[in-house]
């Protein structure tokens, strides 16, 4: 298949990346994971927009305008024949002598981009996902999606040696969000999900998933939950490119309302199944 290496389209196979790249020694640089459905790019100009803030936060100039970005993501998409997957894209600081300070201005950014064929997780969606509880462990500017997931994979680890799909994480007793999703709960008809700053990555789903409640009257309180009201939620729900609006049926082996997908989950995953047709 083909990738984009710095603009160009080549075969994956030609597509060499320096042993002196900032990305691969230090996790220097920023990504996205775009949904492809349809041949098209779902919600593109709010990752792309994103991916600009990310990079700006820790000071990668992207050179390209954000036009050119979605032109060059949709052309592979195109060269690929990709219907239904994803587009992942990197911008590293680029290649310099291993030394921690930025290196000078003309080091340009290492940018890549590549699909891959991915179903939506249908089943799950329908019979919802396990999900353990851990601390979240990361740094404090988690809203930059930063190439450094460390903190993300320990977590994500274990819940998978748990058998569980999700790692929900928490500060102190307050839950955060997820290893590579957002979290919330129904309470009482209510949804509850941590604020959009630096604790959490703002999610694109969680955002749509907040539109959708507003209009449809669902009241939302972006206001952080504790792990006691966690587990006595009505519902647990995560959000995410590749998991959309997914049921959390059990949570540290206990049932979640009752062990099946929330009433009102399932109105929200289906009403943001109709945002993608
Ligand atoms: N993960 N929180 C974290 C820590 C994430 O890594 C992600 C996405 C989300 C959900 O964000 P969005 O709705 O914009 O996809 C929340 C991507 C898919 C990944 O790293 O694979």
């Amino acid at each position: 298949s083909f990738v984009i290496k710095n603009g160009d389209l080549v075969e994956r196979t030609e597509a060499a990346i320096d042993i002196e790249d900032r990305g691969y020694q230090f996790g220097d640089g920023v990504y996205e994971v775009i949904r492809v459905y349809n041949g098209k790019m779902f919600t593109g100009s709010e990752h792309i927009d994103r991916l600009w803030s990310s990079a700006s936060s820790i000071g990668i100039k992207i050179p390209y305008t954000k036009e050119e970005l979605q032109s060059q993501l949709q052309q592979l998409i195109q060269k690929n024949q990709l219907v239904l997957g994803t587009v992942y894209l990197q911008f590293t600081r680029g290649i310099s002598p291993r030394k921690h300070p930025f290196p000078t201005d003309d080091v340009v950014p290492t940018f890549i981009a590549y699909t891959r064929e991915v179903d939506r997780p249908v089943s799950k969606l329908q019979s919802g996902v396990k999900a353990m509880i851990t601390d979240d462990i990361r740094w404090l500017r988690c809203d930059i999606k930063s190439l450094n997931l460390l903190g993300n994979l320990l977590a994500n680890q274990k819940a998978a040696e748990a058998g569980c799909d999700e790692a929900v994480l928490h500060r102190d007793g307050r839950v955060t969000e997820g290893s590579h999703s957002n979290v919330s709960i129904v309470k009482q008809g209510e949804v509850y999900t941590h604020p959009a700053n630096h604790f959490i990555l703002n999610g694109i789903s969680r955002q749509l998933m907040l539109a959708i409640c507003h209009k449809e009257g669902i009241k939302v309180n972006e206001q952080a939950f504790t792990l006691e009201e966690l587990s006595k939620a009505d519902e647990i729900f995560l959000t995410g490119t590749t998991v959309e609006v997914m049921p959390v049926v059990e949570l540290e082996g206990t049932p979640v309302g009752g062990g099946k997908p929330g009433e009102l989950t399932l109105k929200l995953q289906e009403l943001f199944k109709q945002e993608i047709e």
